[in-house]
Order: C-alpha cells, then sequence, then structure tokens
C-alpha cells in the first residue's frame, strides 16, 4: 500500500442524523472531547434550531465561529482521522442537510431512548436509504426512565425497514442506569456519574456471569440481565459486517450523551467497521477514491463566517488524490484551471490554512462568486459529480427595499445568500423585480435579518403570485428561443444562472408542460 493509501484507509467521513433534541449535539461534543479535539465539555454550543425562535436562532448565528466548529470537525482517534460533518437540525434546513449527506461515507443514527423513531429522523433515513448508506445507532438518554429497549429495537427495524443487531446493552436505565454490557467481548463498563465533561474512566469487568460483576452491579441485576440479554439475541440479529456496509444492518448502542457514557463504546466500534472512502460517481465514470488525481465536489458554501473577513466559502468534500497547498485544480463547469493556495481545514475545529488533504477530507475554499454548490474540482479530467441537486423552493416572496438607493447591495447579497442554497433567486425575464424561493419559513426570517447585519440592507417582503417553479431545459434551441418570447411573464433566471420557469399555479404548470411536451421541467437542477 502506498503512503497515500495508507492515510485514505484511516478517513472516518461521517454526519449525524437525529430528531431535534435527541442529542446530536451533545453526542458531538463528547466525540470531540474523546477525540482530544476539546478539553473540556460545555465549549461547544450547539445550533438548536429544532426548539428556537428565529430570533435566538439568529443571535447564535451571529457568532459565526460557532457555525464553524459545527460545520465540519477533523479529529484524530486511534490511528484513524475522523472527518465529523454537522447536517442542520431543522427541517426548514432539509436541503442543505441533504447535501451534506451526499458528502459522507456514514452516519451515525441518534435516537432518543424515550421517545423511539421520530418524523426527522424517517425522513434524514431516506434521504441515506438512496444511496445505502451504512449507518450506526446510538440509543441516547439512559440516564432517563426510556421505552422497553426491545420495543425501541423492534420500531426502527419496521418503521425504518433495517435489521438491528445491538452490540452493547444498557443495564438499567434512570438513576438505576450502571453502565453497558458488550454482547460480543461479554464485558460489563461501568458508568462512573459526575464525569460529564471530561473523558469518562474506562472501567471493565469481564464476564458478565462472573463474581467481579456480580459483587459490582448486585446479583439481582445480573440474573435480571442475563435472562434479558438470552431474550434480545432471539429477537434481534446477530451483527454481520456486510450487511453494515450494504445499508442493510445497523449496529446498536446504548448510552447518555448527557452524562457521557456509552460513546467511546460505540466509538471504537465506528472507527473500525465504518466505510474508509468510497467511490463517487461522475458523470463519465466512477472515480475511486485511490486514484492518483485530485477531484472533489463542492456540498455546502456559507458567506461571511468570519465576519471580519467577510469571506465566503465553499466546503469541498475530496474524492480522490490529494490537495496541496497551491496546486492547479480545474474548475469543471467553468472550464478554467485555478491555482488554490489558501485552503482552509477544520483540525478539531480550529480554521487553519492547510498543507495537504486527502480523499474523504473536507477543504474550504474561498468562493469569490464564481463557486456553486455541485461544481466538480480536477486535475484536468473534464468531470462532473453527480447526485447533489438543488430543489425547487415551494414558497416565494418578491423582495423590496426600504432605501431605494441600496439596489446594488440587495442585488449583491440575495446573491450572495443564495449561494448557499438554502434560499433561491429568481430575477424576471420581463421585469425588476427580485422573487426569493425557500423551502422553509424560516429562511425568509433569516435572509431578512443577515441582509440587515452583513450587508447593511432593510429589506421587506411582498407576496407574490408564484406558486412553484421548474428548471426549463430543452434540446431544440430554436424551440426553447420560442418558449421564451411566448411564455416570458413566467421566465426568471434564477441566481446560478439557469432558465427557470416560476408557475402561478399548478394548474399552470400542468397546461404549460402540456402545451410544450419537448420542454423538460425539472424540480430538481443539477448541472
Ligand atoms: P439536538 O442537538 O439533537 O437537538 O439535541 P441536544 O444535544 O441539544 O440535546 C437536547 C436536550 O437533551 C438537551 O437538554 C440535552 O442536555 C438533553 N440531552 C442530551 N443527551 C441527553 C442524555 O443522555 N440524557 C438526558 N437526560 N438528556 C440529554 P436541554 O435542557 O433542552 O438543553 P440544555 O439546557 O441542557 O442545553
Amino acid at each position: 500500500m502506498s503512503q497515500l493509501q495508507h492515510e485514505i484507509a484511516k478517513r472516518r467521513t461521517f454526519g449525524i442524523i437525529s430528531h431535534p433534541d435527541a442529542g446530536k449535539t451533545t453526542i458531538t461534543e463528547k466525540l470531540l472531547l474523546l477525540g482530544n479535539a476539546i478539553q473540556l465539555a460545555g465549549t461547544v454550543k450547539g445550533k438548536k434550531t429544532g426548539r428556537m425562535a428565529t430570533s435566538d436562532w439568529m443571535q447564535m448565528e451571529q457568532d459565526r465561529g460557532i457555525s464553524i466548529t459545527t460545520s465540519v470537525m477533523q479529529f484524530p482517534y486511534k490511528e484513524r482521522m475522523v472527518n465529523l460533518l454537522d447536517t442542520p437540525g431543522h427541517e426548514d434546513f432539509s436541503e442543505d442537510t441533504y447535501r451534506t449527506l451526499t458528502a459522507v461515507d456514514s452516519v451515525l443514527m441518534v435516537i432518543d431512548g424515550a421517545k423511539g423513531v421520530e418524523d426527522r429522523t424517517i425522513k434524514l433515513m431516506d434521504v441515506c436509504r438512496l444511496r445505502d448508506t451504512p449507518i450506526f445507532t446510538f440509543i441516547n438518554k439512559m440516564d432517563r426512565e426510556v421505552r422497553d429497549h426491545i420495543e425501541v429495537l423492534d420500531e426502527i427495524e419496521t418503521v425504518l425497514n433495517i435489521q438491528c443487531a445491538p452490540i452493547t446493552w444498557p443495564i438499567g436505565m434512570g438513576k438505576a442506569f450502571q453502565g453497558v454490557y458488550n454482547l460480543y467481548k461479554d464485558t460489563v463498563h461501568i458508568f462512573t456519574p459526575g464525569q460529564n465533561s471530561v473523558v469518562p474512566d474506562d472501567i471493565q469487568i469481564q464476564g458478565l456471569d462472573s463474581a467481579e460483576a456480580r459483587q459490582q452491579l448486585g446479583d439481582d441485576v445480573v440474573d435480571e440481565l442475563l435472562e434479558e440479554i438470552e431474550l434480545v439475541r432471539g429477537a434481534s440479529h446477530e451483527f454481520d459486517l456486510d450487511a453494515y456496509l450494504r445499508g442493510e444492518m445497523t449496529p446498536v448502542f446504548f448510552g447518555t450523551a448527557l452524562a457521557n457514557f456509552g460513546i467511546r463504546e460505540m466509538l471504537d466500534y465506528f472507527v473500525d467497521w465504518a466505510p474508509a472512502p468510497i467511490a463517487r460517481q461522475t458523470n463519465e465514470r466512477e472515480v475511486a477514491p485511490t486514484e492518483d488525481k485530485f477531484s472533489g465536489f463542492i456540498f455546502k458554501i456559507q458567506a461571511n463566517m468570519d465576519p471580519k473577513h467577510r469571506d465566503r466559502i465553499a466546503f469541498m468534500r475530496v474524492c480522490s488524490g490529494a490537495y496541496t497547498r497551491g496546486m492547479k485544480m480545474r474548475h469543471t463547469r467553468m472550464g478554467k484551471d485555478i491555482k488554490i493556495a489558501d485552503a482552509v481545514t477544520f483540525l478539531a475545529g480550529d480554521r487553519s490554512n492547510v498543507e495537504e488533504a486527502i480523499s474523504g477530507d473536507i477543504i474550504g475554499l474561498h468562493n469569490h462568486g464564481t463557486i456553486q454548490i455541485g461544481d466538480t474540482f480536477t486535475q484536468g479530467e473534464e468531470l462532473q459529480f453527480t447526485g447533489i441537486p438543488h430543489f425547487a423552493p415551494e414558497l416565494f416572496k418578491r423582495v423590496r427595499l426600504k432605501d431605494p438607493l441600496k439596489m446594488k447591495q440587495l442585488q449583491k447579497g440575495l446573491q450572495q445568500l443564495s449561494e448557499e442554497g438554502a434560499t433561491q433567486l429568481f430575477m424576471p425575464l420581463n421585469n425588476n423585480d427580485l422573487i426569493l424561493g425557500a423551502v422553509g419559513v424560516l429562511q425568509f426570517d433569516v435572509v431578512q435579518q443577515r441582509l440587515r447585519d452583513e450587508y447593511k440592507v432593510e429589506c421587506i417582503y411582498e407576496p407574490i403570485n408564484v406558486n412553484t417553479a421548474r428548471w426549463v431545459e430543452c434540446d431544440d434551441e430554436r424551440m426553447l428561443e420560442d418558449f421564451k418570447r411566448k411564455g416570458a411573464e413566467n421566465l426568471a433566471i434564477d441566481g446560478g444562472g439557469y432558465l427557470t420557469y416560476i408557475a402561478p399555479s399548478r394548474v399552470n404548470l400542468s397546461l404549460t408542460q402540456e402545451r410544450w411536451p419537448d420542454i423538460r421541467f425539472r424540480d430538481t437542477r443539477e448541472h
């Protein structure tokens, strides 16, 4: 194995999916603690968008340092290099989450042990299913009175349609929680309370039916657990690594993120079993992570992450080869070679200039408006990675300025914020309106506040008669020109320069589709 291959094999790039409040932020923090990326828990503040008012969310967002620490986190753990990509919990940010999930190789699913499978988890699992992403499961909050565990496993199997293979099993719950039992190693892992913010002790006893375990846990607990484990083995599946890698089976771990227990017991397996960087599909061919030549794609863009520098960062998943500082890359959509000397990396949550990054890593490129979500960069080959879509927005508003002299600022702000992909800007062909489209309502408030804070523009929204948008394509140039002339009143150019049909109603859309059968109206856009 070459040095590069060896390094790639060490990478574990993943994201966490969960319903808001299941404990994603708390687990992230404890993972960073275990990876020595932070010294004391309590230093990572999450964006708890799930149950926050917009203003709270904006307040937290204003400290842009938070976003960066939670966007991408890299830390070493046991000979491996772990890349954790944040996925926003709030459903109004689901597009961002969707695209982030295109950039990972596996996923950790967090379930609240008291609640079981919840809405958001079901939706996010659907996304993972599209690519058969391998999934680890952590059932959280064992320090509380939670639901019957076998029942929760059953729910995961039936609702999420994935086989469960418990690796650890909780010993008691709530106030009586004493630790976890490893079904494969026959080891008892003892929970010590009061270690919420430090790396917890690792106390292990070999053998559940041992004198030491009986002394520690008590005979009653051991006897009950022995019986329960019998039942669990009968009711669940035996772990099969290949089935996990195919996305058909999930290893399940129990613990409490808040009280900081059970996560190491999971992470030790995660770095072992989770896949190293996998091959990625392009329009031409599959790209293997071990290829010598560099390639990568942009899955996320964030503007003004650091208000002092007012920069825009494009997050790139490296798919093959290595980035080295100062190298030339081909921006294939633009057909241009560019020299990149100042890509940033996210080691231990700090942002620093990166000398080298390899398959599986995430680097940040400074974007001056030329980079779009979905763009591919290579070392010369004309490739385009596929499967990183924009979705047609469902909600639309016309944007008006309070101070008409600030038009340029407004356009710039809307354009730059739309690059992030959460909102989309549409400019009609036959008037000067600026129409903002979004998938969730929260986005409108966020844009309004960010325009004020980051671009010093006050805007107001007005209702507009647009119901849905479709990206328009046609192989016949003449026909497209004809369509543009006749349908101009409902056509716009989006922030990426693509022709879009903005339909006043569903009926109008279907009638137009019927009238123009050779024109494609797409509800997702890829390059
Ligand atoms: P999220 O990112 O998935 O939205 O969840 P987050 O980690 O923010 O956790 C949501 C709430 O659940 C928080 O409580 C957190 O402290 C709590 N929590 C997380 N893990 C556990 C656990 O293992 N046991 C128990 N009992 N609670 C847990 P909060 O009161 O809403 O917020 P905070 O004031 O504690 O920050």
